[in-house]
């Protein structure tokens, strides 16, 4: 077994702060597509000596265990850091626990990433990326009444 595989399993066996937090003050979700896989984190802020710090973060993760395990002790590292100091953490920050991520496995911490931004942009009202079929996509546009079918005519709005 490599030093990777090692410390991935013993990441795995135990995984911190796994499920969703009811009492979460944002939360952010990216999936892959290409591995169908998706990272959702809550965050849990509280004021200390004056600033706003990360009191618990937590995770789910679907199917892949790299995400799962970079996800445990990046929710682990969150604990007490400051928005500044978390936004300012890497997939590579996050995963260093592990050690260097194999190639195929780099997306996975950098799917843990995404969703910590997600979440840190949400908590600051940021809206985070339309799906797919609402009325700020195309598709969602193609569906107004205002276009008549028969002669398709896309019309996108400011
Ligand atoms: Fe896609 Fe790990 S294989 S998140």
């Amino acid at each position: 077994m490599s030093d990777f595989e090692d410390k991935l399993q013993n990441a795995i066996a135990n995984p911190q702060n796994q499920g969703e937090m009811s009492d979460a003050d944002s939360v952010g979700t990216v999936g892959n597509p290409e591995c169908g896989d998706m990272v959702r984190m809550w965050l849990k802020f509280e004021e200390k000596d004056g600033k706003k710090v990360i009191d618990k973060a937590s995770f789910q993760s679907f199917g892949c265990q790299t995400a799962i395990a970079v996800a445990s002790m990046a929710t682990e590292m969150l604990k007490g850091k400051t928005v500044e100091e978390a936004q300012a953490l890497s997939s590579t920050d996050l995963s260093a626990p592990l050690g260097p991520l194999p190639p195929m496995k780099i997306h996975c911490g950098e799917m843990v990433e995404g969703a910590l931004r997600d979440a840190l942009n949400a908590d600051k009202g940021t809206e985070p990326a339309p799906a797919t079929g609402s009325s700020n996509t195309l598709l969602g546009d193609m569906n107004r009444p205002k276009i008549k079918s028969g002669k398709l005519k896309v019309v996108l709005e400011k």
